[in-house]
């Protein structure tokens, strides 16, 4: 498969599963703009992989509405883990997830359809959780935007398939030592 000529968007590029998802596209020829709120870490991808670095931050989504977004591959992985028991669970904190990991990824898939429908080619991956699929038991706020992300993957599905631009979405379990780490050791504290 060659991705030459497409441009690629990747959100949360600098580090982790988004770094190795903007690696791949950028062996198999895309264009990739490496978008992530960490600066130095999206130019040391982009400058890695051959592509474009984008500083931003992605739940400041009132100033993302006003942005124009060009891209023939949208991959919306840019997010944070928070683990706590619901009563203990910051209003603040589940808000944010809800502006980066729901409403940012709306946002930018508003953004580029129109382009895929015009050029008829396009592709949209949402990385969400197993957590959307089956609940986190031990925060329940957790699960929240991976849910309401597959849900909205599935319903806009149809549409955007019969008009070239087919979306779907991941659902990685744990992985990578930074979110193993605050995983176990967060459940712990949840669980006893
Ligand atoms: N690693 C796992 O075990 C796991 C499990 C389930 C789901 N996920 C999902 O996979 C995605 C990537 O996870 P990862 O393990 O690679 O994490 P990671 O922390 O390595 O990468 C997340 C990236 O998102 C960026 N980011 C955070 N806030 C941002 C903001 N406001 N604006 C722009 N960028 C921002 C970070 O700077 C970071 O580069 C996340 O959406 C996460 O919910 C990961």
């Amino acid at each position: 498969m060659s991705l030459s000529g497409r441009r690629a968007v990747v959100t949360g590029a600098a580090s982790g599963i988004g770094a190795a998802v903007a690696t791949r596209l950028a062996a198999l020829g895309a264009h990739v703009v490496v978008c992530d709120v960490d600066a130095e870490g999206a130019t040391g991808t982009a400058e890695r992989i051959g592509g474009e670095a984008l500083a931003l931050d992605l739940s400041r989504t009132g100033e993302l509405a006003e942005r124009a977004f060009e891209a023939d591959i949208l991959v919306n992985n840019a997010g944070i883990q928070h683990v706590a028991p619901l009563e203990r669970f910051e209003p603040e904190r589940f808000a944010f997830m809800l502006r980066l990991m729901l409403e940012a990824p709306f946002l930018l898939t508003r953004a580029v359809l129109p382009g895929m429908y015009e050029r008829g080619w396009g592709r949209i991956v949402h990385i969400a959780s197993v957590h959307g699929l089956r609940p986190a038991r031990t925060s329940p706020p957790t699960s929240a935007p991976s849910t309401a992300s597959w849900a909205c993957r599935r319903s806009s599905r149809w549409k955007a398939r019969r008009r070239a631009s087919p979306a779907t979405a991941c659902a990685p379990g744990t992985c990578g030592r930074r979110w193993s780490r605050t995983s176990w050791r967060t459940r712990r504290r949840c669980t006893g």
